[in-house]
């Protein structure tokens, strides 16, 4: 069998170019006779490639001096901690609740201080971003948090909230290098790398450098603290060392392709390819208010649960997998990350076309 296209939320597909360079690279990297996954993460040739990987991606992002690259583990999830754990000095944040991933921050969060709840689109589950232009930002909040582009429900913040000075903390897993931004706007930018850069295992953190300090909560692991991981550039242990030569891999490819610019005209026109069918189908229909649809995970339903399965079923035997909603909201949603080629949005809109016809008569 061959290549599926493969519409997972993630882990997600990744460049073929990618795949097979690694592959060809898997028995001898570079002529040091070993693949980089038995490599000591404190030789020559690893530390080429981390340093590179952090180069690359400063060029793509326009990353500037003042902010650190931190590659770690723990996935996404270990963030919803440690960001409290090292930013919350008057133990306050405020969140803005656009899905479960925020949600789960949120919750965290209330471990370790006040976490506020300051705009929520739970309200019409979660299929618009809520109006950020006012909010009640608290006097003494530390940050404000958002996830940017929400994976599940498929919404994106167009516009990033005014957080009236405070610090702005985002979880860009989701939307990671999809499309530029201004990185200077952030505090902190963090994501999992398993959707658009890479596999499984890597946590990539931007951090402004004023505020990594020594003056973490009480109880804090070493390893949760981001001055230890920035003062060790990313190696005070063993990095995931295998998973950061694939992101590096992974951001050589979108500079070839002419960089973030570039990925979302390219971005811009796949989505378009998908939304479109859906504004005028009389099956499917999309779930997002039109203004915050996310360029990445496009999440569509028929109104009909059967019909969702007989979908989901012959679309997989056609060669379109993992179409199936979250657990949690049902339906179907097609990621459509950086990686997937347009061919693939093509096809499968051309499929949609042909089982819509047999199945409204
Ligand atoms: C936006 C977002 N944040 C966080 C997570 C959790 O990531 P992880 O599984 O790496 O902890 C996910 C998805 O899995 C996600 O989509």
């Amino acid at each position: 069998m061959g290549r599926v296209y493969n519409f997972s939320a993630g882990p997600a597909v990744l460049p073929e170019e990618v795949l097979k360079e690694a592959a060809e690279e898997m028995l001898d990297y570079n002529g040091t006779g070993m693949s980089v996954m038995e490599m000591s993460h404190r030789s020559k040739a690893y530390e080429t490639i981390i340093k590179e990987a952090e180069q690359d991606l400063r060029d793509l992002m326009n990353i500037p001096d003042n902010y650190k690259v931190l590659f770690l583990q723990g996935g996404a999830s270990q963030q919803f901690a440690m960001i409290p754990m090292n930013l919350m000095k008057n133990k306050v944040a405020d969140f803005i609740i656009t899905g479960q991933w925020a949600k789960k921050a949120y919750q965290e969060a209330q471990i370790y201080g006040k976490a506020n709840a300051i705009a929520s689109s739970a309200d019409k589950t979660f299929s618009y971003i809520p109006d950020c232009s006012e909010l009640p930002i608290s006097e003494d909040a530390d940050y404000v948090y958002i996830c940017e582009n929400n994976t599940i429900y498929g919404t994106k913040f167009k516009q990033l909230p005014n957080t009236k000075g405070k610090t702005l903390v985002a979880d860009v897993s989701s939307c990671f290098l999809s499309e530029p931004v201004d990185v200077s706007k952030y505090g902190v930018i963090y994501g999992g790398v398993q959707k658009n850069v890479g596999p499984a295992g890597v946590v990539i953190v931007i951090i402004r450098e004023d505020l990594i300090t020594e003056d973490t909560l009480p109880g804090t692991p070493t390893m949760l603290k981001y001055k230890i991981h920035a003062e060790n550039e990313s190696l005070y242990n063993t990095p995931p060392a295998y998973g950061i030569y694939i992101c590096g891999k992974v951001f050589k490819w979108l500079k070839k392709l002419g960089g973030l610019s570039a990925m979302k005209e390219l971005n811009e026109k796949k989505a378009a390819i998908l939304y479109d069918f859906l504004d005028q189908s009389k099956l499917f229909k999309g779930t997002v208010v039109k203004e915050d649809r996310s360029l990445m995970n496009v999440p569509f339903i028929t109104g009909n649960d059967e019909i969702d399965a007989k979908f989901i079923k012959e679309a997989k035997a056609a060669g379109f997998e993992n179409l199936k909603g979250h657990r949690s909201v049902g339906g179907m949603r097609a990621s459509i990350y950086n990686a997937m080629p347009i061919k693939g949005v093509e096809k499968l809109v051309e499929f949609m076309k042909k089982f819509e016809e047999e199945n409204t008569k």
